[in-house]
């Protein structure tokens, strides 16, 4: 009897660190990453993924020196994006465009380990890979800055990485995007920015206990995840007096049509969206304008 209990309790951690496992999605020498990526086109892909905001140095006023370190508050405990610079040491200067490509879409570390989702590859995860190879080809000619970023200090029940394979079981669709396509090209690149590269859901939206974003009040607005205060419903709820050209303008100047200005972290998104050509912004916008109304979540 005892020996079956044994066997059983045995077959479930076995099964359960076999399901837990991380698995990266591309091998190295996957011929999508192969040759040279395009740095200038890169360096646009960096500006709507917002890459600077969490890993930029505190304190230092060139963003471009990617040394990590700041300090991200969650209800999980808290988080410092790590230093991705191309130091050979402390940044990611060794690492292959395969490399960060499974960073991106799987969420997966060189040493086969689960990144927590505060760093957003649930978004980032529908990233192109061509996208993703100009990105790493930016992101080499950035300067190296030595030192590591302090540790993180999640909270009790994601002490241990391995458990971050569960939350991904139930919470991450490896490769998905969220984007809903129309087949109009602009609205469709708009689609693809707001949904994967610049994840705008990931802050205006509601997450359920686990951390996960609640499906149906995904741009409804929510609780920031720092605790500082609610960010606003994004949806023709909230938006319908904007026009395209509302939003279009507020994401390269960070005006609002009420004569007013974003704040906080959006205004930290503003500066990378600033840098982003037109075309860019007025897709975002249509895309934004074409999302359906959504009652604002109670807090
Ligand atoms: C909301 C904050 C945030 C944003 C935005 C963000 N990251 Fe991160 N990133 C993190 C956090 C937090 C981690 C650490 C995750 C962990 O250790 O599990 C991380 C980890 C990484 C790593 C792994 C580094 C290592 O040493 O293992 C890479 C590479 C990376 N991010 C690249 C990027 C790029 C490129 C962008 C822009 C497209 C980006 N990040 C945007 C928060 C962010
Ligand atoms: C890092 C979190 C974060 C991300 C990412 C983010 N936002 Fe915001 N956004 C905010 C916050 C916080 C505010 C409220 C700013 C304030 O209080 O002035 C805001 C405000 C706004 C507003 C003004 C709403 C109003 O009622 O005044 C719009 C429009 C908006 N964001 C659109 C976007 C779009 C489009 C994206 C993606 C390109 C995006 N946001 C990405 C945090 C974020």
């Amino acid at each position: 009897m005892a020996l079956v209990a044994i066997l059983c309790a045995g077959t479930v951690v076995a099964a359960g660190w076999y399901i837990s496992a991380a698995r990266p999605p591309f091998s190295q020498g996957d011929p999508q990453f192969k040759g040279a990526g395009d740095a200038v086109h890169g360096q646009l892909i960096f500006a709507a993924g917002d890459c600077a905001s969490c890993h930029a140095t505190p304190g230092e006023p060139d963003r471009l020196r990617l040394g990590g370190g700041m300090a991200l508050g969650s209800p999980f405990g808290t988080f410092r994006p790590p230093n991705i610079s191309p130091d050979p040491v402390d940044g990611i200067g060794r690492w292959t465009a395969v490399d960060l490509a499974n960073a991106l879409v799987g969420g997966v570390s060189p040493e086969h380990e689960h990144y927590y989702p505060a760093f957003p590859y649930t978004s980032f995860t529908g990233m192109t890979a061509v996208d993703i190879r100009d990105l790493y080809a930016y992101l080499m000619t950035l300067p190296k800055v030595s030192g590591r970023a302090p540790p993180h200090h999640p909270s009790i029940l994601f002490r241990i990485r391995r458990f971050v394979g569960f939350w991904k079981l139930l919470f991450f669709c490896e490769g998905q995007s969220e984007a809903r396509l129309s087949g109009e090209p602009i609205h469709d690149r708009g689609a693809y920015l707001v949904e994967t590269v610049s994840h705008c859901a990931e802050c205006h939206s509601s997450r359920n206990v686990f951390g996960a974003i609640k499906p149906d009040t995904r741009f409804a607005g929510g609780v920031d995840p720092q605790g500082t205060g609610f960010v606003p419903n994004i949806t023709q709820q909230n938006l319908g007096k904007w026009t395209e050209r509302d939003i279009a303008t507020m994401l390269k100047t960070g005006d609002t049509p009420d004569h007013g200005r974003v704040g906080s972290s959006m205004a930290d998104v503003v500066t990378n969206t600033a840098m982003l050509p037109d075309s860019d912004r007025n897709a975002i916008a249509r895309y934004i304008k074409a999302l359906p109304a959504l009652p604002t979540p109670r807090p």
